[in-house]
């Protein structure tokens, strides 16, 4: 049987149409940009998926790590980002080869509803080793206990609209229906969190973190948490 993983390596409609994919990347890039701290640092966008607007970023910082467990995600990458120095792509053992201490800025952005919490907790013990003392681990677009399929659905046709790509979404609402993907969501669901939850996960994991005010991307249910290592602490899990 399926598990996400594997569905993400494979074929997905989750983008209704290419504005929609235009819109997500470009909005994604612009949220993310702003997260970086300057023009030469490093970061990695980790569960990256095919991040279509990852040259602009690179163009932001210094070095931009990709990650992403899709080995049919990272063979398209590696075609697109060929000989762009800047842009290194990484496999799962590769993450190990990215130097300790040496990341400003990890980003996690729509990825955590895929992953139980002992594998978000695997994550946030790498970005304690790979994060600078001074660096940034972005957790974006995660769903809180109390949103369901209409608050996301909502969102989609609020970006949708004002996107112009409304008729394109709601056809594309009808795919997702009867899609893998709404399968899947219904045997395995999405993996939630309160805020509470989060912020004490990420605190007794060695990080001070705060809800940020705005989510990276279009629906603004969703939630981003800002940590940073906690160098006081001594009771890390
Ligand atoms: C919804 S997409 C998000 C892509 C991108 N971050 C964005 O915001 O557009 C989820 C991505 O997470 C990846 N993924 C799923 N499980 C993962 C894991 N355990 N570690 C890293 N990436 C994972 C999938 O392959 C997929 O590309």
């Amino acid at each position: 049987m399926m598990n996400w993983r594997e569905y993400w390596n494979g074929p997905h409609p989750i983008y209704v149409n290419a504005r929609h994919r235009a819109l997500h990347f470009s909005l994604i890039a612009r949220d993310i940009a702003a997260l970086i701290p300057s023009r030469g640092a490093a970061m990695l966008d980790y569960g990256c998926g095919e991040a279509d607007t990852a040259a602009e970023l690179a163009g932001r910082c210094g070095k931009l790590y990709l990650f992403d467990t899709a080995d049919a995600v990272r063979a398209r990458l590696a075609q697109k980002h060929a000989g762009d120095e800047r842009i290194m792509l990484i496999d799962e053992p590769g993450l190990a080869d990215v130097p300790d201490a040496s990341l400003d800025l990890i980003v996690v952005n729509s990825v955590l509803q895929y992953l139980g919490e002992a594998e978000l907790v695997s994550i946030l013990d790498f970005a304690r080793t790979k994060l600078k003392p001074s660096g940034r681990l972005a957790l974006g677009d995660v769903i809180p206990t109390d949103a369901n399929a209409v608050s996301d659905t909502l969102a989609l046709l609020d970006f949708a609209f004002k996107g112009g790509f409304l008729f394109a979404a709601l056809i594309g609402l009808v795919r997702t229906a009867l899609s893998d993907y709404r399968k899947l969501r219904d045997r395995l669901g999405l993996t939630r969190y309160t805020q509470a939850q989060m912020l004490a996960l990420l605190e007794t994991h060695g990080f001070k973190a705060e809800r940020a005010a705005k989510n990276i991307g279009h629906n603004q249910g969703r939630m981003l948490f800002l940590a940073m290592r906690d160098m006081h602490s001594s009771d890390v899990c």
